[in-house]
């Protein structure tokens, strides 16, 4: 195999770690992990990879531009995988700035940064490198409004309808970008901008559009962790709005794997969505986690909300309304009819206030990865799950490390 450099950004974050790991164990590239540290980033994600002489770290924020031309000229990387991000949606409703300064204008400096060195390349060097560009599904907006944008348009005899109602069902390549939130209209305006510079300057850019990932490693603000570890905890299990939000959910190694088949084979200039197929409503994925738990992990401690009393959801610091899944009594409705039943992590499923603006539905089509690079998932839903919540029974140290830090369990982006 041709040994590549590959210049990492966000290596320590959830996805990008899972990508050095990748690189560095399966193949004989070198990578140069760029990551800032901030609340995100965490080098006990790499612990397994850190002594590799493949291996270098730079703490540096994409922002700056001069150490970002430095690390270029230093490190002559021969692909760029562009993953530093702020990357939660919640963080962004409650700052926006931060989103717009790292994932906007880190983006453009990161850009520019590739675009002097690029140019100093000559003959093959020039003509093999590539800026590869990760992002998300979300820029897509709501699938469900526009289907039913769809929808009306049929009604209206639109000469749209056809074209509205095939991109209606699943996200493809040419889905029109409709974000909804700081954090996607932040990722939406970074992809325009790698666009620009492909076709305006040739930078050799890709991009990529990826669905919800979940596995080892993810930071427990977001769902699927944070449910592992509140019912391990025998806390509640809060569930935005009625729970019927539906994402198409990827493991993460499989994001991984196809990252690394982008960027070394994939086509210049264009964009390749991934996704899972692998599409859930929010109540369904905590219920499959409590019945993993169920399974794995039994637990005494279940019942901690005692009957008659308030559901309150105290890592969020909210009162939540009592929940259709719970009685007037704060009993699960199964428990109402069988007393002596055995209890389940579902007990601790309580529904708390939505997030402002939350798009009810992300499906992607990634067919067309499958089709020209051959890249189709290892894992489906039920066992990379089931992994998923294996791994965080199994790396408890991880975990608690992460949780005695900066994160303290609070309810982000309620307004
Ligand atoms: N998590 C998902 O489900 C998902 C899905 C599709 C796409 N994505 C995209 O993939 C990328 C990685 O996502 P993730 O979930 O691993 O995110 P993450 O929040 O876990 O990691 C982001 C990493 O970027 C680093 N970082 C943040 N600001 C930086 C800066 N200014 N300079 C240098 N480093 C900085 C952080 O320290 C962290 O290590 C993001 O661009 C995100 O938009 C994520």
């Amino acid at each position: 195999m041709n040994t590549k450099t590959f210049l990492i950004t966000g290596g320590a974050g959830f996805i990008g770690s899972a990508v050095v790991r990748e690189l560095i164990q399966n193949t004989a590239h070198k990578v140069v992990n760029v990551d800032k540290l901030t609340y995100a980033g965490n080098l006990e994600s790499l612990a397994s990879v850190e002594a590799n002489e493949r291996y270098t770290f730079a703490q540096a924020d994409i922002c700056d531009a001069q150490v970002m031309q430095q690390l270029f000229e230093q490190h002559q990387p021969d692909v760029v995988m562009h993953l530093a991000a702020e990357s939660h949606v919640d963080r962004s409703i409650d700052g926006p700035a931060e989103f717009i300064q790292t994932n906007v204008v880190g983006t453009a400096v990161l850009l520019e940064a590739a675009r002097a060195f690029w140019n100093s390349l000559e003959g093959e060097r020039r003509d093999t490198f590539r800026f590869h560009h990760i992002s998300t599904d979300e820029v897509y907006g709501d699938l469900a409004e526009c289907e039913e944008s769809g929808a009306r348009s049929e009604e209206e005899n639109s000469p749209l309808t056809s074209a509205q109602r095939a991109h209606a069902s699943l996200f493809t390549e040419t889905t029109p970008y409709a974000p909804s939130s700081p954090y996607s209209a932040s990722k939406a305006s970074s992809d325009h901008l790698v666009r620009a510079w492909q076709r305006t300057y040739g930078l050799p850019t890709l991009v990529t559009n990826c669905s919800n990932n979940y596995g080892p490693f993810h930071f427990p603000e977001k769902l699927i962790p944070l449910m592992i570890l509140n019912a391990l905890a025998g806390k509640s299990l809060p569930v935005y709005g009625d729970g019927q939000q539906i994402r198409d959910w990827l493991y993460v190694e499989d994001h991984a794997r196809a990252l690394i088949k982008v960027a070394t084979e994939g086509q210049v200039g264009e964009t390749y969505n991934i996704g899972g197929h692998n599409e859930k409503a929010n109540i369904e994925v905590v219920e499959a986690i409590c019945e993993i738990l169920d399974e794995l992990a039994p637990s005494e401690a279940l019942g901690v909300r005692s009957e008659g009393a308030e559901v309150r959801s105290e890592e969020l610091g909210v009162r939540e309304p009592s929940s259709p899944l719970t009685s007037p009594q704060g009993a699960h409705p199964s428990q109402a009819k069988h007393p002596q039943a055995k209890r389940s992590h579902k007990d601790l499923i309580t529904f708390v206030t939505d997030r402002p603006g939350h798009d009810l539905r992300y499906a992607i089509d990634a067919s067309k990865i499958e089709r020209e690079l051959g890249w189709v998932p290892e894992e489906t839903f039920e066992t990379g799950l089931r992994k998923t919540v294996q791994w965080y029974l199994a790396n408890e140290t991880w975990w608690k490390r992460v949780q005695d830090g900066s994160y303290q369990g609070q309810r982000l982006g309620s307004l």
